[in-house]
């Protein structure tokens, strides 16, 4: 292939990657509006340059007229997220969009590469239209977290500058630095975890609260006073002292005082 040839065949993966990033920066966009909270932190995407090509064409020894169907990353997609669980749920909608035909996935979270490299990679066939018509091209798409990102770009920088001839003592403390950057995924999760439970507590104290008072108005609906002026001391009590599994029995109490009264009213 000449110059000429070279711009020719990477114009179709020049469009998918301009495509695929706009597509999946407005699935962030999407998810952020209906769900507050978007698993995509951001997207970056690349052409593999021809000297790139070349050489992994040459270490595979593919053809150059094979080069399409051989190397599967000249279109590259890279999704950052900011919990490991975020990137399953990527992975997920990316099963599940017609526009990507799923290729195969390499689960390098659970397996991490030798390196210490970790990241979720889905090769996909895409179809763009151009301007002569229809064609499939291979992409990869990378999905990691802010965390594994940021190791893998320091380590690809510093094998790129010593030219894959790291000293093993280098190598040796990549690797643990990795296991660092999981360690430090691992913890917001859990530290995630937390808030969403405490969150979720905190809704259920509000709901009781409301039930309860809710349900002390109702029987004064139904002219139970003394009774309802009795539950609401027995509140005043147990909000007092934050006694929520007490609160939530006072709440099993009025309702059955609430179906009484209401079987009264009906006599
Ligand atoms: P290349 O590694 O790209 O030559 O192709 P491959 O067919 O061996 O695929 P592999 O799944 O091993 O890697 C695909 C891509 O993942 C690479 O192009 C990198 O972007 C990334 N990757 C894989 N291993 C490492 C690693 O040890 N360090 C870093 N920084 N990135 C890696
Ligand atoms: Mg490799």
């Amino acid at each position: 292939m000449d110059g000429r040839d070279w711009s020719l065949f990477l114009q179709p993966y020049e469009q998918a990657v301009e495509e695929l990033k706009v597509k999946f920066k407005t699935m962030r966009l999407e998810l952020k509006i209906r769900e507050a909270y978007a698993p995509i932190e951001f997207v970056t995407g690349r052409v593999k340059r021809i000297s790139s090509i070349l050489e992994k064409a040459k270490r595979l020894g593919v053809a150059t007229d094979q080069i399409d169907t051989g190397i599967e990353d000249i279109a590259g997609i890279r999704i950052m997220c900011q919990f490991v669980d975020d990137i399953h749920r990527v992975a997920e909608l990316i099963r599940n969009r017609r526009d990507l035909q799923l290729v195969y996935e390499k689960d390098y979270i659970t397996h991490y590469k030798e390196s210490g490299y970790r990241s979720y990679h889905i090769i996909v066939k895409y179809g763009v239209q151009t301007a002569l018509g229809y064609k499939d091209v291979l992409a990869e798409i990378q999905i990691r977290t802010l965390a594994m990102n940021f190791w893998a770009t320091i380590e690809h920088s510093l094998n790129y500058k010593f030219k894959e001839s790291l000293p093993e003592d280098v190598r040796n403390r990549l690797k643990k630095a990795a296991e660092a950057a999981f360690q430090l995924d691992t913890e917001m999760t859990s530290i995630r975890k937390e808030i969403l439970d405490a969150q979720t507590e905190f809704e259920e104290q509000s709901n009781v609260v409301s039930r309860v008072l809710g349900g002390i108005q109702d029987l004064y609906f139904y002219h139970r006073v003394r009774e309802a002026a009795q539950f609401q001391m027995k509140f005043n009590e147990l909000f007092e002292q934050a006694d929520y599994p007490g609160l939530n029995s006072l709440s099993v109490d009025i309702v059955a005082s609430l179906g009484k009264a209401k079987k009264g009213s009906q006599s």
